[in-house]
């Protein structure tokens, strides 16, 4: 599929695959638990397993330079599959338990995007993420951790972790600190593993975008105040089939959010635990759904929109897309 392609979620540690990782385990002296690695596939059940084995698996990654090595491979995968832009989440707690300072993890994606930069085109940003269940003085902690160490690179901060459990509006002063001191722009898991009230939930911080937020359709007044604010959701949906909040993507209500006006994008999230790629998405989206290349191309359009870039940066992305009239 020739249509550009951008993302705007997932997680820089989930993005590794299993020789990847295993390279870095053996590069780093780690061994990884038994069954982690099952062939090219992470071994994981349910939710929580999945939470598991990313944990895990992220324990190989312990140095810039392996931020670097995994950045660079990504970033290259997403261009080899037309993507023009990808935002990585990258989270300073992973680093931090495997020895890795904040600094020393920025600078080497940093180092990461500036190779793929060069060999392919493609542009990247940064976006820090915090785990929800480390607590509310954790993820205020990682705020202010981006607001002590600016970087050019660093624009947006996220929220991941146990959502069932976790209300997002728990981690309001972590929001203040980054969208504020730190002036980053804000997005949040929610309505993944919990349903519409907790997209309501969200929506009390002072975000932009949403990671996931499919579970909005349940209720028609949170999809009408997504209208309403813009809000833009980050759909990941081989991400919700493999982790079970739809059975098949033909339960999947990307066609109903799209239908009703709420501003979509496309999004792997953890590509190797989900069998996927930012590739895949869009073709899945033409197959499941029959969504046309006009209207793939509008979905890429809206991720640039959405994304957390200068204005210069977005006008040189959007000039990449062609215009509905083009052709
Ligand atoms: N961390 C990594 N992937 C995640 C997801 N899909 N939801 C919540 N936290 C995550
Ligand atoms: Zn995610």
């Amino acid at each position: 599929m020739t249509v550009p392609k951008a993302e705007l979620h997932n997680h820089l540690e989930g993005t590794a695959p299993p020789a990847l990782i295993a390279t870095l385990a053996a590069r780093n002296g780690i061994a990884l638990p038994t069954g982690l690695i099952q062939g090219d596939a992470f071994g994981w059940t349910g939710f929580a397993g999945f939470l598991q084995a990313y944990d895990q698996a992220s324990t190989a990654i312990r140095r810039a330079e392996d931020y670097r090595d995994v950045t660079v491979a990504y970033l290259e995968a997403c261009a080899a599959d037309g993507a023009i832009y990808v935002e990585l989440a990258a989270s300073p707690d992973h680093a931090a338990a495997n020895g890795l300072d904040y600094p020393g993890m920025v600078a080497g994606i940093a180092e990461g995007i500036a190779a793929a930069r060069a060999a392919t085109g493609i542009e990247a940003r940064i976006l820090i993420t915090a785990v929800r269940h480390h607590g509310e003085e954790r993820v205020a902690t990682v705020a202010r951790l981006a607001a002590a160490h600016p970087h050019p690179l660093v624009t947006g901060f996220g929220l991941a972790g146990d959502e069932a459990h976790i209300p997002a509006s728990r981690m309001a002063k972590a929001f203040q600190i980054a969208t504020g001191d730190a002036g980053l722009g804000a997005t949040v898991h929610a309505g993944e593993a919990a349903g519409a009230d907790s997209v309501a939930d969200a929506l009390t911080l002072p975000v932009t975008r949403i990671g996931h937020g499919v579970r909005a359709i349940e209720n028609d007044a949170v999809l009408a105040r997504l209208i309403e604010r813009g809000t833009v959701l980050e759909v990941c949906p081989t991400s919700n089939v493999a982790t079970g909040v739809y059975p098949t993507l033909d339960h999947h209500p990307l066609p109903r959010l799209l239908e009703a006006g709420v501003r979509v994008t496309l999004n792997s999230d953890d590509p190797p635990y989900f069998r996927t790629s930012i590739g895949h998405e869009y073709t899945l989206a033409a197959s499941t759904w029959g969504l046309a290349d006009k209207t793939l191309t509008a979905i890429t359009r809206a991720a640039v929109e959405a994304a957390f870039v200068d204005e210069e940066t977005r006008a040189q992305l959007l000039a990449r897309i062609p215009q509905p009239t083009d052709g």
